[in-house]
């Protein structure tokens, strides 16, 4: 079957918005109506007129569409669970706050934030004790909006997220559970998650790069561990690696740490995988032209697969920690 004729179709005769975050196939981020980086899909999601949305992505993200549009049926070709988002449930959660109350440190004194790639659950852990939900693009203005309540900040799941952003605020951090983390003396509390493709990312590949090409640029995630992400030229979330590698001279050589799929459709000449691995996101590239196919016919027989649900007490407590990141950036 041809699924490219059969998906533009299918698209055309039901209202249905399909889309896809960067990190997908080629082929499945050519046909969607809707591509972006999380922060953009959280959003464009929300203005879409359609009742449907046929989200490309993990997990979390089309956990996000459901939360912040409730009356949307959302349904996901595959429901891959980012490898990050896994780290942490609501017992770890509350594990973790338990660890800082043991030290000394009031529940109320605390002001979680979760990075956007974990589990409704989570999120609504933080919305309940008054956090926020962050993106790689944002994370910044939502951590100082953080700091401004003037209590410690715990900072889930992704430990070089908080740590990267920690370092460019001048502000101190540490680890739970990695050497000493004594939560009194420091601003940002990080939890200990991690992605597995952005650590594949290392100060020898750059060093590599660097002598290859002495005048080349390194652009990488914040994902990327702490000590690559000091030795870069440049720190941005997707859309900001996107911006930033569009504008410089095609002539400047850049190496890229971040997920293969969006690097390699970057640009033509001079662009280059910061690692001699192929960082793929095994997640993001389970979804294929078929999997859309099928959720697409799925619609069309009133037989939906792979639909979204989430009670009703995670909604309400994860669409506050989204709402307030939403009310900042
Ligand atoms: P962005 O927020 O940059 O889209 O990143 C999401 C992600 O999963 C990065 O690994
Ligand atoms: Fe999760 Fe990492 Fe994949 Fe992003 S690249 S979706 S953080 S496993």
């Amino acid at each position: 079957m041809d699924f490219k004729t059969e998906i533009d179709r299918l698209k055309k005769e039901l209202n249905v918005t399909v889309v896809a975050h960067y990190y997908q196939r080629d082929e499945v981020f050519d046909i969607a109506d809707i591509v972006g980086d999380s922060l953009e899909l959280a959003r464009r999601c929300q203005d879409d007129p359609n009742e449907w949305i046929v989200f490309c992505g993990v997990g979390f993200m089309g956990q996000s569409v459901k939360v912040i549009s409730p009356n949307k049926r959302v349904l996901m070709p595959k429901i891959a669970c980012c490898a990050m988002a896994k780290m942490i449930d609501g017992t770890y959660f509350d594990e973790n706050v338990k660890y800082l109350e043991d030290r000394g440190i009031k529940k109320e004194d605390i002001l979680p934030i979760t990075y956007i790639n974990s589990d409704a659950s989570v999120k609504a852990k933080v919305g309940e004790m008054g956090g926020m939900v962050c993106t790689s693009a944002n994370a910044y203005k939502i951590i100082e909006k953080g700091l401004s309540s003037g209590k410690k900040i715990l900072f889930v799941p992704d430990r070089c997220l908080g740590q990267n952003f920690a370092n460019q605020m001048g502000l101190k951090s540490c680890v739970i559970g990695i050497g000493e983390c004594n939560p009194k003396d420091v601003d940002v509390i990080c939890y200990n998650g991690f992605c597995s493709v952005h650590q594949l990312f290392t100060v020898k590949d750059i060093e590599f790069y660097r002598s290859k090409y002495p005048d080349i640029k390194i652009a990488v995630h914040p994902e990327c561990d702490p000590s690559v992400v000091a030795l870069a030229d440049f720190v941005g979330s997707t859309s900001q690696l996107i911006k930033y590698v569009s504008e410089l001279d095609i002539e400047q050589k850049v190496a890229v740490g971040t997920e293969y799929n969006l690097v390699n459709r970057m640009r033509d000449k001079n662009t280059y995988v910061l690692s001699s691995t192929k960082p793929e996101c095994p997640t993001m590239n389970e979804t294929t032209l078929e999997d859309l196919y099928n959720t697409l016919k799925s619609i069309e027989d009133g037989k939906p697969i792979n639909e979204i649900f989430v009670d009703e007490h995670t909604i309400k407590y994860a669409k506050l920690a989204l709402e307030r990141m939403l009310e900042v950036v």
